[in-house]
């Protein structure tokens, strides 16, 4: 069964209290989902390797450390995950960025792909599947079967909140699947939000309410 890491932090619970208020504007509130990304990066990238090379200081010549595992892929679930890709970028500048949007079709109730653009090398890479809620699961459990049915083999997901429902959905039906978090929130209401969550992330993101 895959992973779940929560951040366990004071910062990280002063900046989700400010994201969680209904007066905190769109642009306070997009600074602070790049911010806990970047929080969230750290974390899912601590079992990557590094390799050592010789370099020197202004003082000496000392051991260097650089990334030398696989290359990174970012894959934003369209339209909320767009706000965690500038955190993201900040901790990997090189990484290559696809996206994927999906809905689900309100009589078939079957997901729909509108948009799937990923690089073309995606099954050599480590992919960080990012959408800050992590609500039924239903659209992250979709876009990781696309990404692997595209071939991807190595997959992480990153949510800034998440529910326990879309926990276990996502650790049942992709337990290769590890996921990181910012807050751990206490369930869903019958219209799908996350409670206490923070309302919807991407109308409070792109100010569309
Ligand atoms: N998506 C959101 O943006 N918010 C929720 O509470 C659940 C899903």
């Amino acid at each position: 069964m895959g992973k779940v890491t929560v951040l366990d932090h004071p910062v990280i619970k002063h900046k989700i209290s400010i994201l969680r208020d209904k007066n905190t504007g769109s642009n306070e509130f997009r600074s602070i989902i790049r911010e806990i990304t970047i929080l969230l990066a750290y974390e899912a990238s601590k079992d990557f390797t590094v390799e050592e090379y010789d370099l020197n200081t202004p003082i000496c010549a000392t051991k260097g450390y650089r990334l030398s595992g696989k290359k990174l892929g970012i894959i934003p679930i369209l339209r909320a995950g767009l706000g965690m890709v500038d955190g993201l970028i900040e901790v990997f500048p090189a990484a290559r960025i696809g996206h994927i949007g999906m809905y689900r079709d309100e009589e078939s109730l079957k997901p729909v792909e509108y948009y799937l653009k990923i690089p073309k090398d995606s099954n050599k890479r480590d992919m960080l599947v990012i959408d800050p809620m992590l609500a039924t699961g239903g659209s992250a459990c979709d876009a990781i079967q696309r990404l692997k049915e595209k071939g991807c083999t190595s997959l992480k997901l990153l949510n800034i909140i998440a529910a326990p429902e879309g926990i276990k959905k996502v650790q049942k039906e992709h337990p290769d699947v590890d996921i990181y978090i910012a807050q751990l929130d206490e369930k869903l209401n019958k219209d799908g939000y996350i409670v206490p969550g923070l309302g919807d992330a991407g109308d409070r993101l792109f100010g569309t309410k």
